[in-house]
């Protein structure tokens, strides 16, 4: 009797150790729930998305630099990180010398080309400052070089090199926007460029046949 009661709790024991519902641990998948995937997945698509941003160099135009004299180079001001020109800071002093195609200011986020002044955009969520653009509306500027993503849209400027974007996948764009809309708000309001009209329209049909050709390739891969 005794010993059947042993064997009895023993198998139970056994049955609750081989039951991952029963025993004391849920493991990871019994608790996941649509939010706790979703939130995983978002997690991941900004992780991504940082990447990208970092491999694109977007910092290097669009975080303001200081010039350190101990080190005696510019300095990324990581407290205005990707928020742009900053607002009141100057221009470029010089016009471009003979045969240069442009100059970069103070800062490092404003460039005197030979038809006029672009400031480097803020791409930090303020909302009445920054990026301004839902996921599709940046998909669609990456992919037109459109301001704002918007079909008369002006042409985005150089040297913005948004053509690159080109190898990039939608989904690579969005993990970008996730990154970029995760980022801590700066206010800044860039000023618009110093640009004509009339190159903004002609930069407008070169930006059209851009987009519409294949990404640029210096030469053949050798795979
Ligand atoms: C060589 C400098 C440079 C680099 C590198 C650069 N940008 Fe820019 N970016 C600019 C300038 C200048 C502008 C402003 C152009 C204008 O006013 O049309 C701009 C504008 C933008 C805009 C606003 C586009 C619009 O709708 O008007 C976005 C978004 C943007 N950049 C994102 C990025 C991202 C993302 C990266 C990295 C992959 C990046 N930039 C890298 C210089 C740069």
């Amino acid at each position: 009797m005794r010993s059947s009661f042993v064997l009895a709790s023993l198998t139970l024991a056994l049955v609750a150790a081989c039951n991952p519902s029963k025993s004391k641990e849920t493991p990871p998948a019994a608790k996941e729930s649509p939010e706790v995937a979703a939130e995983a997945a978002r997690v991941e698509r900004v992780k991504h998305g940082e990447a990208l941003v970092r491999i694109g160099g977007c910092s290097d135009c669009h975080t303001p630099m200081a010039f350190d004299p101990k080190l005696g180079m510019p300095v990324p001001q990581m407290d205005r990180f990707l928020s742009g020109h900053p607002e009141g800071a100057p221009d470029p002093s010089a016009a471009p010398g003979k045969g240069d195609q442009a100059v970069i200011g103070p800062t490092f986020t404003s460039f005197r080309l030979p038809f006029g002044v672009v400031y480097a955009q803020n791409l930090t969520p303020d909302p009445q400052t920054g990026l301004r653009m839902d996921g599709d509306a940046f998909v669609r500027a990456m992919r037109s070089g459109k301001h704002r993503g918007a079909a008369d849209g002006r042409a985005i400027l150089p040297p913005m090199p948004w053509m690159n974007m080109q190898s990039a996948t939608d989904e690579d764009l969005r993990a970008m926007h996730a990154y970029l809309q995760s980022l801590a708000p700066v206010k800044n309001a860039v000023p618009e460029p110093k640009v004509p009209a009339q190159v903004i329209e002609e930069l407008g049909k070169l930006n059209a046949q851009l987009a519409a050709g294949p990404a640029p390739k210096p030469s053949a891969p050798k795979l």
